[in-house]
């Protein structure tokens, strides 16, 4: 094969991967800042919880939740994302590939879902119907329109809109419901 030709394969190549990495249907791959994850996490009780995050990214969320104590489970649906959250894995995570409205979670305890809002809003049905009555759901920046939360925890010090995603929400807002 040619060089010019292998080159182009590898530039075709290097775009495909670089666009799968940010791709997803409910929201693209957006991630949550570490140190707000951590500062989230240490206010839910997680100590022997099965934690769910629908829509995991690269695993941060579910490796932070396992390391504090949770049996924790990712579901993704780039499998690109899932093999690197299983790279990075630790003791109690488990990543799943697929689609998170195929998801069972009728042994959640606490889900955590960062997805825009129509994402967000075609879940509410799903968590209500599946999970365990007392189980907590936290949404990050977006939150449900007809479901009243039982607190909301500010954790940011940037006054701009969230850009990344295009809309005028303040990132760094968590919203907990109880089921
Ligand atoms: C905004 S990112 C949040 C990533 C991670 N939860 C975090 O907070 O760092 C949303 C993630 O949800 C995934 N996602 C969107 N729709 C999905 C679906 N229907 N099934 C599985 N994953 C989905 C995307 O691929 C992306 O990785």
């Amino acid at each position: 094969m040619d060089l010019p030709v292998i080159i182009s394969l590898g530039v075709l190549l290097g775009c495909f991967l670089g666009l799968s990495w940010f791709a997803g249907s409910d929201a693209p791959f957006v991630p949550t800042k570490i140190t707000r994850i951590k500062k989230l996490l240490k206010t839910i009780p997680l100590k022997n919880k099965n934690f769910y995050e629908l829509g995991s990214g690269d695993g941060r969320v579910v490796i932070e939740a396992a390391r504090l104590g949770a049996k924790a489970y990712g579901i993704e649906q780039s499998y690109l994302r899932v093999l690197y959250s299983k790279f990075k894995a630790r003791q109690n995570t488990n990543f799943i590939h697929g689609d998170i409205f195929k998801q069972n979670l009728s042994n959640a305890d606490i889900v955590f879902i960062f997805l825009l809002p129509k994402g967000v809003e075609k879940l509410e049905p799903k968590l209500k119907k599946e999970l365990k009555k007392g189980s907590l759901v936290i949404t990050q920046t977006f939150y449900f329109n007809n479901w009243q939360p039982y607190k909301k925890i500010l954790i940011t010090d940037k006054k701009v809109p969230n850009t990344p995603l295009g809309l005028n929400k303040i990132e760094g807002d968590f919203w907990v419901y109880k089921v």
